[in-house]
């Protein structure tokens, strides 16, 4: 079998008989990525439970399984930057158990219910905002601006400051190569100074005051452990960590919306059955999650000894990654995977990852999905695409690179 093309519009607008043609390889293959190189992906929906859990064979910090350090992988990123990919997705062990421990804790200080009238009125503004009988990009006016909305709330950050992230952020999402990564990364100074500014206003540093909005936030819960438990968090670690939670915060959760409107476009009668019993929603988001795999693989992981696992040999140092679009639509644990069943039950879909490193937001993004696509059936039953889908080209997400429609107000 040639190499699947994980960023080629066919695999993304039907994956099923690549997926199958994996599968029938056996629970791992071999593929060759740009950028990454040879990685060898567990495709099965057992084999990536078990490499996500085995946390003894396979480590995300490379330097554990090969001696060489993260930075080698990030030949190609500034100095300046680096500190940015130290966050917690590739730490391991202590390390990440103490990372995730003081993000949990500031979590906890919001619950997601506690959350759901701000991202309903989050979405109703930016649904009044859209011009209806036109053709719009819902992407731009509200499926992006919606979770990135939501999270610059979460994370404390003055409202005045939002356009100045979303300009900096967005490009971000399409950059597919390392010229066009670089890039759009080069840009990101100026929201690293930014982030840095924040801790400080959040400390009341100088004349500063402590800034009320970024202390209620998640920014300021984080400097506040960092302040108050020595050795808890770095300066560099804090600052990694707020643009983590910024990316991964709203960046995956805008494919998630996208995917479910695209389900969505092509059958009207769901629409009309999940404005009837919007109880049904939930499942909804949930069968979108699987079908689709907003985030299709995780993070490289590095083999820590020579082993057999899943009945094939090992060697240390070698890269593996858990296809999670894989585990999601393998026969033996999703009856017809290949089919969208919107009240699939039981559906213990892979999308959120698995193991120490499952997503940490995930009852966020499933309640921001679910709030956005209720607001917009509720006003716009009968949105139309007006042009086919064209996916964005990234390896490894699946979400709609625009979403060009025609929105038509109810009654
Ligand atoms: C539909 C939306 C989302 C999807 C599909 C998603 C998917 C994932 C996946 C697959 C992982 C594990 C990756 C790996 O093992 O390499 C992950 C980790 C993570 N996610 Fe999400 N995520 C979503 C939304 C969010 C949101 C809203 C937040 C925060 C507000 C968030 C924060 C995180 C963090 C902090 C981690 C790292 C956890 C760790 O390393 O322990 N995610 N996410």
């Amino acid at each position: 079998m040639s190499p699947p093309k994980f960023g080629s519009i066919g695999f993304l607008a039907d994956p099923t008989a690549t997926l199958s043609a994996m599968r029938a390889q056996g629970p791992l293959i071999e593929v060759k990525l740009p950028i990454l190189g040879r990685v060898r992906f567990a495709v099965t929906d057992a084999a990536v439970r078990a490499l996500l859990k085995d946390t003894d064979t396979f480590v995300r910090n490379p330097k554990l399984a090969t001696g060489k350090p993260m930075d080698r992988l990030y030949w190609w990123l500034p100095r300046s930057m680096r500190p940015l990919t130290l966050n917690m997705l590739v730490q391991d062990g202590e390390t990440h158990a103490r990372l995730r421990r003081h993000v949990d804790r500031a979590f906890a200080r919001v619950t997601v219910d506690d959350l759901r009238p701000r991202i309903a009125a989050i979405a109703d503004r930016r649904l009044d905002a859209l011009a209806a009988d036109q053709d719009i990009d819902l992407k731009a006016g509200y499926t992006r601006q919606v979770p990135f909305e939501v999270i610059c709330h979460l994370l404390g950050i003055p409202e005045g400051d939002w356009p100045f992230f979303i300009k900096r952020l967005a490009p971000l999402s399409s950059a597919n190569s390392i010229p066009s990564a670089l890039w759009s990364i080069l840009r990101l100074g100026a929201v690293h100074r930014r982030l840095r500014s924040y801790f400080a206003r959040a400390r009341g540093d100088g004349d500063l005051g402590g800034d009320r909005t970024l202390r209620a936030g998640l920014i300021g819960a984080l400097v506040q452990i960092a302040d108050t438990e020595s050795g808890s968090l770095s300066e560099d670690e804090l600052l990694s960590m707020a643009f983590m939670l910024f990316v991964a915060g709203h960046e995956t959760t805008v494919h998630l919306i996208g995917d479910a409107i695209v389900a969505l476009s092509e059958r009207p009668d769901l629409r009309d059955r999940l404005r009837r019993a919007p109880d049904q929603m939930p499942l909804f988001v949930e069968e979108v999650m699987r079908f689709y795999s907003p985030v299709m693989m995780t993070k490289l992981l590095f083999a820590t000894r020579d082993t057999t696992f899943m009945g094939q040999p090992v060697r240390k140092g070698e890269r593996f990654s858990a296809m999670l679009i894989g585990g999601s639509h393998d026969p033996d644990r999703f009856p017809t995977p290949e089919t969208f069943v919107p009240d699939r039950r039981p559906n213990p879909q892979l999308g959120f990852g698995a193991g120490p490193h499952v997503c940490l937001g995930m009852q966020l993004a499933r309640a921001e999905a679910q709030i956005t696509l209720s607001r917009l059936l509720d006003r716009y039953p009968d949105f139309a695409l007006t042009r086919p889908v064209r996916w964005t080209a990234r390896i490894g997400i699946r979400g709609p690179r625009e979403l060009r429609v025609r929105l038509r107000p109810s009654g």
